[in-house]
Order: C-alpha cells, then structure tokens, then sequence
C-alpha cells in the first residue's frame, strides 16, 4: 500500500509515528501546510509534500502515487476559527478532491477523520452510526456537509471515522483542565463528553486502512463520561479546589453518549477504554 496522510498535525503525526514502527514497509508520503515543518515529517516518510488541500495542483501531487489516503486535516493556529474557515478547511479540499478524482484512478481507499459533533445535542441519550445526524448550524454542520461530500464518492472505499475528543501526549486532561480549580461555572457539569485517546484514534485508522473499513464508524472509548466527573476526578488527583456549579444546565446541552459497537464489531480492541486508564490524566503517567 502506498499512503498519503493529509494533515500531520496532532492525530496525522500520530499516525505516521506508529506506521513508521510498525508498517516500515509502507510507502508513505506526509503533507503540510508549510515548508517550515518539512524538516520535522522528512524523518518519518518517503515524501513530505507542502500541499494545502484546497489547492488542486499541490493535492495532485501529493495523492498521484498512492493507493490510500487519510484527511486528518484541521483549521490551522491555535486561535478558533469561525463557519467560514472551517468550511474553507473541510469543504474546499473535499470539493477539490472531488474534482481530481478522475486523474487518480489508483486511489482506491479514503479515509476521512470526521467528529461526533455532527450529532448534536442528543439530551444525554445514546447515539449510533444508524442515529441522524443533527449538528444544527455551525461547525458541526460543515463535518456534517464534508461527510456527506466523501459519501457521494462511489467508485472509491471511503471510510468516515467520526472521533471523540482526542487527548494523549501533548493534550494531557490534567494539564488542560487545572485552570478550572477553584473557579465558579454556569450549570451543572451534567452534559456527556466522549473522549478518545490519540494512540486508539491512530490505531483505529490504521484499522480502517487494513481491514478496507466502509462507511461511518464511531470512534470513541467505552464510557461518555459527564463534564462534573471529568473535571471532579481530575482536580482531585492534582490535589487542586473542586469547580463550583452555579446552577442547571441550559436545555440542549446534555450532550450525548456515543456507541462504539460497530468499533468493536469490525474488531478494534481500544487500549485505553476510558479516561482512568493508566493515568490518561497525568502527563508523567502517559505511556
Ligand atoms: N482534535 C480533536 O479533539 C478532534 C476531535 C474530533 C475529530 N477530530 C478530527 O481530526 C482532525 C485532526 O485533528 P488534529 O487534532 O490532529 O488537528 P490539528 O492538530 O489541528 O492538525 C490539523 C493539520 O491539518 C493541516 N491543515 C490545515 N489546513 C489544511 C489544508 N487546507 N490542507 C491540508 N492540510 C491542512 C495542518 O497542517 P500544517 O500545520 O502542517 O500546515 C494541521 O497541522 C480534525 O480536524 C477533526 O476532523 C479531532
């Protein structure tokens, strides 16, 4: 297999790391954005390629010898980007995509790292593959149009991988939830988050990438966890002041529980099933 990994940032460096280990073999051919970083990915594959996705003559070049590509590309900087940038990120190099197709006939297999977010709000309730979609306006509604762009794709395996919120290395909970000590907050911490450890989300793609995974597939660990006992169980382990709830949530922000049975059915066994597992939240304690 020859793979174009589009986006190396967090999750796409991920990826390439543990393919790196484990699949030597593989050619693999990393993108950025910017020639600042080719000296960072030349290490880790054959070819490091400046290409922003949107731009048909650069993403040619990077997908011409590959038989798989995974998008793991994002808005960049730090800052959060409005509906237009991410529709700029996301819709622009699938609709650019879309249009190089017919000069890519060896591309065979795209994989996609969509989010859970396109499901809503679903009041704490539990949310499958086979749930609508209902993200409402905003950012989850651009994943929402970019899945739904890749699905029309019927001549290529396609594959959507819709992630929990990724921590590991580098995006330790602790870390970023220490500045919640002691401090008053609006509701009551009731709404569900699920979260998904980035060496599972790598290991999950290089799954999807083997096993020729079709369609929508969550990808999330075992337990949706409330926002009070994330937050609770981890300011409690850094010795720090508990959050103070003011009050109740607003309606429509209970969040939702994210199933990962088709995960498991396609045979992907998470190494970290939930946050509490070998210390997720301790940066010293991360594997
Ligand atoms: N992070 C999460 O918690 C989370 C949760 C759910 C789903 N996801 C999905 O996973 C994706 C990757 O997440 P991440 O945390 O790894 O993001 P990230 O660290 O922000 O990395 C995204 C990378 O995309 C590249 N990029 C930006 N614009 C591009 C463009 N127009 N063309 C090509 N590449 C472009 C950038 O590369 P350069 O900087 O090298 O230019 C950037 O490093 C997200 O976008 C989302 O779809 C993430």
């Amino acid at each position: 297999m020859d793979l174009t990994i589009v986006g190396c940032g967090y999750l796409g460096l991920a990826l390439a790391e543990r393919l790196q280990l484990r699949r030597p073999q593989l050619r693999l051919t990393l993108t950025t954005t910017t020639s600042e970083r080719l000296e960072q990915l030349s290490p880790l594959a054959d070819r490091v390629q400046v290409c922003d996705a949107t731009d048909p003559a650069q993403l040619l070049d990077a997908l011409r010898q590959s038989s798989s590509a995974v998008f793991c590309l994002g808005p960049k900087g730090d800052r959060q980007v409005d509906t237009n940038g991410y529709r700029h990120t996301f819709v622009d190099s699938f609709r650019c995509l879309m249009s190089l197709l017919p000069q890519l006939p060896n591309l065979r297999q795209i994989v996609y790292t969509s989010s859970c977010s396109v499901y809503g709000d679903a009041q704490g309730g539990w949310v499958d593959e086979e749930t609508p979609a209902e993200p409402g306006r905003g950012h989850g509604d651009v994943l929402l149009e970019s899945e739904q762009l890749l699905s029309g794709i019927s001549d290529r395996r396609v594959c959507i991988l819709r992630l929990g919120a990724l921590y590991g290395p580098g995006r330790e909970l602790d870390r970023r939830l220490r500045g919640l000590a002691g401090v008053e907050r609006p509701g009551n911490g009731a709404s569900y988050s699920n979260w998904l450890h980035v060496a599972d989300a790598a290991g999950a793609l290089e799954a999807a990438l083997d096993g020729e995974w079709i369609g929508v597939v969550n990808v999330v660990n075992d337990e949706p966890i409330r926002l009070r006992d994330l937050v609770g169980k981890s300011l409690q382990r850094q010795g720090l002041a508990p959050v103070h709830w003011l009050g109740h949530d607003e309606p429509g922000s209970a969040g939702r529980r994210i199933r990962n049975t088709r995960l498991k059915q396609l045979g992907y066994e998470l190494q970290h099933p939930n946050v509490d597992q070998s210390g997720v939240f301790s940066a010293s304690q991360v594997p």
